[in-house]
């Protein structure tokens, strides 16, 4: 087909030019905004007759070669070429060696409602160019391995644009006549054009100084409407902690005297990583102790973080071409990982990072839009900004270091960036730089980059009483996945292991041979990792006293799924005394799991639990020594979707019915006890954002839902008084959220006075959108249809379309509704918004990807509403991309 949109990683071929220094003059208007561009060329291995821009949604002004304007036809062609995301400006009869394009465009940022390229938000100017948004403002080779410095000149009226930002440092600054002014920023370091980034408006700055650890000063300055200037401050403390702790950790320096960070209102991601010039969405900055919860807390830290490490990871050394994007995502998530466990709890983190693995990867890995971490193709390249580019990206990164070691793996980064500062890079000389740093070989370690699929490890193990051996025999299975029908080749999985006593004590794991081979000393230790990589591997412990049991896969060594012959009671003594916590915690999960499926399968309103079962969670939920955020961790059931993969497909409405039915069960038999814990960790002391106070509301707040499940007067009351009574949002919302398990008087009213407490706050009423959609109550279709009117909601901003048509996509009792309305509505929704704005759309799109999930009935009604999406004109390639590759 000649207008086969697929990109593939084989074809890469490097640009034929280098473009050393670019030079831009944007004058700003909202609709008709003049951007000029000068660009300084040079052929790079032999002379070439043409050269090749990329643009989208530009109005061509003018184009000059060497000073000389050119005419249409003669001196340039605007061609289409289906590999390239809009056009092509070819420019015919080059001279050698160097010449220097001059390119006139204009364009609208103010009727621009992509989010792409250069748009306004609440009235000021900003850009977002990842992936492919520099085209958007004028033709360029808008790809990552062309490197240039930037010299930017931003003209715009000075009432409306007092402030006028962009890369690196700022050069100069003119009055203008007519009530315009100039400001003239550069950029140092050669970038891609991705890394560009242009913001003007009415915006102030809370400003502060990091000095870094060899002595220079950094300017700090976080820009935000005026409104909103006393919401940064948690920001700012993040930087500085990312900034200190990049140093510490990493040896990483900042590298200019200037850091800022603009505050935008519509946004489709979370953050952008542009040199010296970060653009955060809002919900992502802003925040006290009375409009943001916890996790909010938590997560702007590790944003924040984020950013500020890419430019590190990412920035200094980036991405030769967008297969590669988990070179610089993958890393950087590991990264953030790190900086938030080492600054708040890291068996927290951790437990939280493999519970959104297990309930947003894993599901990708299993449905339409399966792809490896480095995708060998794709058609629109935002569709991969995805859980497994990023946070299996993460996991890869963390398998490096838990078989080199952490130092090993500081060695092997370290040569990453003697290697390749200043270059565009693959992951190819990641891995190698990994390797050679540490003379390791790991061959099959970067299949884990090539196969899409969560390998299962099937593991099952024998114990010699006369011979005191243990034999753990393990197998990897490699399911097929609908990116490919290739055969999966074995992987390098790290197993870590440790065994327990039937008291529970750690105990050696002695001398272990593998197939047969030499014995190898473990020297006492009790975690070893074993290293699976053929199909199926046998390895023999000598020296074990006594019948062990097994604690399999410590820390979550690697994004696999764990079957093994633990019986049920070695699950219940790995939840009480493994000295692994994440262990302790997958046990929980393993049992819950299995209490599910058993009342699943039972097909029952209401779930007979067994007393071990009950036991254990309740010596849980009353152990007072164990750190609280884990107890709620522990007692936060495995999700929906991780349920839906065990079982194949089914109706889901049925397994969410079960784990509901076991949730409020154990709360029936814990009634008492949860009562207790809610009661006791009631505070009306001040917000703080520290480990015990975000452990005590998370698990005051998991002991209210368990009673709110039962739906019973007292209980309601309690969640009202809490609602009511709290002075920071954890709490409040938290409460809401109970209540609203119902929907009744109570419920209604206290979403009234939540609306009515917080309606010029559009962060807070995200929480409030979210909340509503999520309502498992039925006929809530009705109500989220009513929001969609609502002045509250705003069909331009990507924040209110995720709360409330997004979340909605992610329910069960209504979106998955039998006579499918649920799907016809959000198929309706991805109609409208992909007019508008093609990322959100594809966004809204991803909710079909599992439908080999679901039952016949649900496959069918999801496939009427996917052809239905299919034969609509003109859908954006993003949208596109995902029906067809669901109707497949
Ligand atoms: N690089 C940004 C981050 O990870 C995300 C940019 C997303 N852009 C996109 N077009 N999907 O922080
Ligand atoms: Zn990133």
């Amino acid at each position: 087909m000649g207008d086969d949109r697929t990109v593939h990683l084989k074809d890469y071929a490097p640009y034929p030019f280098l473009l050393h220094d670019v030079f831009l003059t944007f004058e700003l208007h909202p609709e008709n905004t003049r951007v000029e561009s000068r660009l300084q060329f040079e052929h790079s291995t032999k002379d070439r007759d043409s050269i090749d821009l990329y643009g989208e949604a530009l109005e061509l002004v003018s184009v000059s070669l060497n000073g000389k304007a050119l005419a249409a036809e003669e001196g340039y062609v605007i061609v289409k070429d289906s590999k390239v995301v809009g056009d092509v400006l070819r420019i015919k009869h080059l001279p050698p060696q160097t010449f220097t394009l001059e390119i006139v465009t204009k364009i609208s940022p103010a009727t621009n409602t992509t989010c792409e390229g250069l748009y306004q938000s609440s009235g000021n100017f900003c850009t977002q160019c990842e992936a492919e948004g520099f085209r958007r403002m004028t033709f360029f080779p808008d790809r990552p391995d062309v490197m240039s410095k930037y010299t930017t000149r931003i003209v715009a009226d000075k009432s409306t644009n007092p402030v006028l930002l962009s890369n690196g440092n700022l050069i100069a600054q003119e009055e203008l006549g007519d009530g315009k002014h100039s400001a003239t920023w550069q950029d140092p370091f050669p970038k891609p054009s991705y890394l560009f980034a242009l913001v003007a408006g009415k915006l102030v700055a809370l400003e502060d100084a990091f000095t870094t650890c060899s002595g220079k000063k950094v300017d700090l300055k976080i820009w935000t409407t005026d409104k909103n200037k006393d919401k940064v401050g948690w920001a700012m403390e993040s930087l500085k902690r990312a900034m200190k702790w990049d140093e510490d950790r990493w040896g990483r320096e900042y590298d200019l005297n200037i850091f800022n960070i603009v505050v935008v209102d519509d946004f489709n991601m979370g953050a952008m990583e542009n040199k010296s010039l970060n653009v955060f969405n809002s919900r992502l900055v802003l925040a006290t102790p009375e409009t943001a919860t916890d996790s909010d807390y938590i997560h702007i830290q590790g944003v924040i973080g984020h950013e500020y490490f890419h430019n590190w990871t990412g920035n200094r050394v980036t991405c030769r071409d967008w297969f590669q994007l988990s070179l610089k995502e993958g890393l950087t998530v590991f990264r953030d990982q790190e900086f938030t466990s080492d600054l708040n709890s890291r068996l927290v983190k951790r437990i939280e990072d493999v519970q959104f693995l297990r309930q947003n990867q894993y599901p990708e890995d299993a449905g339409a839009m399966a792809h490896p971490v480095r995708p060998p193709s794709y058609e629109a390249i935002d569709n991969f900004y995805s859980c497994t580019v990023y946070e299996k990206g993460a996991e890869i990164i963390r398998m490096y270091e838990t078989l080199l070691g952490k130092e090993g793996f500081r060695k092997g980064l370290d040569l990453y960036f003697e290697r390749h500062d200043g270059q565009a890079v693959t992951c190819d000389d990641f891995y190698r730089a990994m390797m050679d740093a540490n003379g390791y070989d790991g061959r099959n370690l970067f299949l884990w980059y090539q196969q899409a699929g969560t390998p299962t490890v099937e593991l099952s193990s024998q114990y010699d009483e006369d011979k005191k051996t243990l034999t753990v025999r393990m197998e990897q299975q490699l399911p097929a996945t609908a990116d490919t029908s290739e055969e999966k080749q074995p992987m390098l999985i790290p197993v870590a292991l440790g065994l327990l006593d039937s008291s529970g004590k750690e105990m050696a794991l002695g001398r272990m041979s593998e197939d047969g081979a030499e014995a190898v000393d473990l020297g006492g230790v009790t975690t070893t990792v074993i290293r699976l990589m053929r199909k199926q591997q046998t390895f023999v412990f000598e020296g074990i006293p006594s019948r062990p049991v097994l604690s399999i896969l410590r820390g979550f060594s690697a994004p696999v799924k764990i079957r093994s012959d633990r019986t049920e009671q070695d699950l219940m003594l790995l939840l009480s005394y493994d000295s692994d916590a994440y262990n302790r915690w997958d046990s929980a999960q393993t049992l819950a799991k299995e209490e599910i499926l058993k009342a699943w399968r039972a097909g029952a309103g209401k779930a007979e639990l067994r007393a071990e079962f009950i036991d254990a969670f309740r010596k849980v939920v009353a152990d007072k020594n164990a750190d609280k955020h884990f107890i709620s961790q522990v007692l936060s059931f495995p999700s929906v979707s991780e349920l839906l993969e065990e079982v194949g497909s089914t109706d889901p409405t049925a397994v969410f019915a079960a784990r509901n039915a076991v949730e409020k069960s154990l709360a029936e038999a814990l009634e008492r006890e949860m009562l207790e814990v809610f009661t006791s960790n009631r505070s009306s002391e001040a917000y703080k954002v520290d480990n015990e106070g975000i452990g005590r509301r998370a698990l005051m707040l998991t002991a209210l839902r368990f009673l709110s499940s039962l739906n019973k007067p007292e209980h309601n009351e309690r969640a009202l008084k809490a609602f009511k009574e709290a002075n920071n949002m954890t709490e409040q919302v938290g409460a809401l959220r109970c209540l609203c398990k119902n929907d009744n008087e109570l419920s209604r009213k206290a979403l009234e006075d939540f609306y009515q407490q917080w309606k010029h706050d559009d962060l807070v009423l995200c929480q409030w959108l979210r909340i509503q959609a999520q309502m498992e109550t039925p006929n809530n279709l009705d109500k989220v249809r009513r929001l969609l009117d609502h002045e509250a909601f705003d069909l331009k901003n990507p924040n209110k379309i995720y709360s409330l048509i997004l979340a909605f996509s992610r329910t069960y009792t209504n979106f998955h509704a039998i006579d499918g309305s649920g799907y016809s509505f959000i198929t309706d929704c991805i109609l409208k918004l992909d007019k508008s704005n093609p990322q959100v759309a594809s966004a809204c799109t991803e909710c079909f990807t599992s439908l080999r999930m679901y039952d016949d009935v649900r496959q069918q009604l999801l496939t009427a509403q996917l052809q239905r999406l299919a034969k609509e004109e003109n859908l954006s390639g993003n949208v596109s991309e995902i029906v067809h590759k669901c109707l497949k």
